[in-house]
């Protein structure tokens, strides 16, 4: 009978994605997918580290693994994500959860064919830290389980240090693969006639490019639009200063394109998108969604926002509620502010307290319930 597995992924589309390559390494060497994780030989865990919420619900589960374990001595149990790519963790759980049997961080997701067989040939606990951030994992085979939509990675890792931010510490800085692997696995994917959209991948997407010299993102979404095929195009996240005119009017113009995108602003108040790192100001946002709305009639507009991000005050909350109003988008992602070791907001004065937040992720909520009403 053939060896089962069963994966569980928190966090973004990026991990969801990783975890179809760590599927896909695991079905080129003849495994299954479980249905449930009772009956799977490996278990693994992809973990998130953006918010602590993420982090702890990981942790205290890997914990409640230990049972699996205890029915069967055989079972291997693999750690693996952004959590686990911060040294301090990955020896937390390494120390204190002897029956995980494999911990290794972004890095490595490449070596776990060898990690598996290696904890498995010596019965010794595999444990991998490093912090050679690279692009191996691109070419690691693909088990894609997200229906009709295709995940294809661009970029990996982050330049932008928001200030709240553990990306780029967990994620390494900006990579982009080379054009021409892009479009052989676009190609490859349009052949395949099972994917009717393919969403392009990366921390911010419109950097694409900047690292090498390579064609900038506007380029890159032209070329693959001028592919044939029955496929719609997006990509996430863009980071509004970087999103170009360029790019806006290829949405805008091209069939393949999706009429939709995610624009984080994080807050309305220009105190606090400075004290965030962000590198813009509500004015020139509010500036690039007017042109985005004018050359893109029923583009589907959605954002990310924290609150209680440390010095926020209620006027400067009021301020991001205004801008929600102002801006009618068709969905808000708003976050709870979250203390990441390391991260410069850590030591920032005038943290706020959880209940603050708590009242004003519930307020942009019934703000968002309201702003949908209206539309
Ligand atoms: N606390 C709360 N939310 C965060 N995000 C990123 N870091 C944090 C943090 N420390 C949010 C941002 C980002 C989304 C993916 O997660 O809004 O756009
Ligand atoms: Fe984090 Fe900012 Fe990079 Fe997004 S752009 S991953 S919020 S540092």
């Amino acid at each position: 009978m053939k060896k089962k597995y069963f994966i569980t992924t928190y966090g973004c589309q990026l991990n969801v994605h990783e975890s179809e390559k760590l599927a896909g390494i695991l079905q080129n060497m003849g495994y299954t997918e479980a249905n449930n994780i009772k009956t799977a030989d490996v278990i693994i865990f992809n973990t998130c580290a953006i918010r602590g919420g993420a982090e702890n619900r990981a942790m205290g589960n890997i914990g409640a693994l230990k049972k699996y374990k205890l029915e069967n001595k055989n079972k291997i149990i693999a750690v693996c994500g952004c959590m686990t790519q911060q040294k301090e963790n990955a020896d937390f759980i390494f120390k204190t959860f002897p029956f995980v049997d494999i911990i290794f961080g972004t890095t490595n997701i490449h070596l776990f064919q060898k990690f598996l067989e290696d904890r498995e040939k010596t019965q010794k606990r595999q444990y991998d830290y490093s912090e050679d951030f690279n692009l191996k994992s691109e070419n690691c085979p693909k088990y894609r389980t997200s229906g009709e939509n295709a995940w294809v990675n661009i970029m990996q890792g982050c330049n932008n240090f928001c200030t709240y931010c553990i990306v780029p510490y967990v994620r390494g800085r900006e990579r982009s693969k080379p054009q021409q692997d892009i479009i052989t696995e676009i190609k490859e994917l349009i052949k395949q006639k099972k994917y009717k959209k393919i969403t392009l991948l990366g921390q911010n997407v419109n950097s694409y490019g900047n690292d090498t010299n390579q064609i900038n993102f506007a380029n890159l979404l032209k070329e693959i639009c001028s592919l044939e095929g029955d496929f719609k195009l997006t990509f996430m996240t863009s980071h509004p200063k970087d999103l170009t005119s360029e790019v806006i009017d290829i949405i805008a113009q091209n069939d393949k394109m999706l009429k939709e995108i995610h624009l984080p602003i994080q807050s309305g108040s220009n105190k606090i998108l400075k004290a965030m790192n962000r590198k813009y100001t509500v004015e020139k946002y509010l500036s690039i969604v007017e042109e985005i709305k004018s050359k893109i009639p029923n583009v589907r507009l959605t954002t990310d926002i924290i609150v209680g991000f440390p010095g926020e005050t209620e006027q400067d909350f009021q301020n991001t509620c205004d801008l929600i109003k102002k801006v009618q988008y068709n969905g808000v992602f708003a976050f709870m502010y979250s203390k990441r070791k390391g991260t410069p907001a850590e030591n920032m004065p005038n943290q706020v307290d959880e209940e603050t937040k708590n009242q004003r992720v519930n307020e942009i909520l019934k703000l968002t319930k309201e702003n949908k009403k209206e539309n």
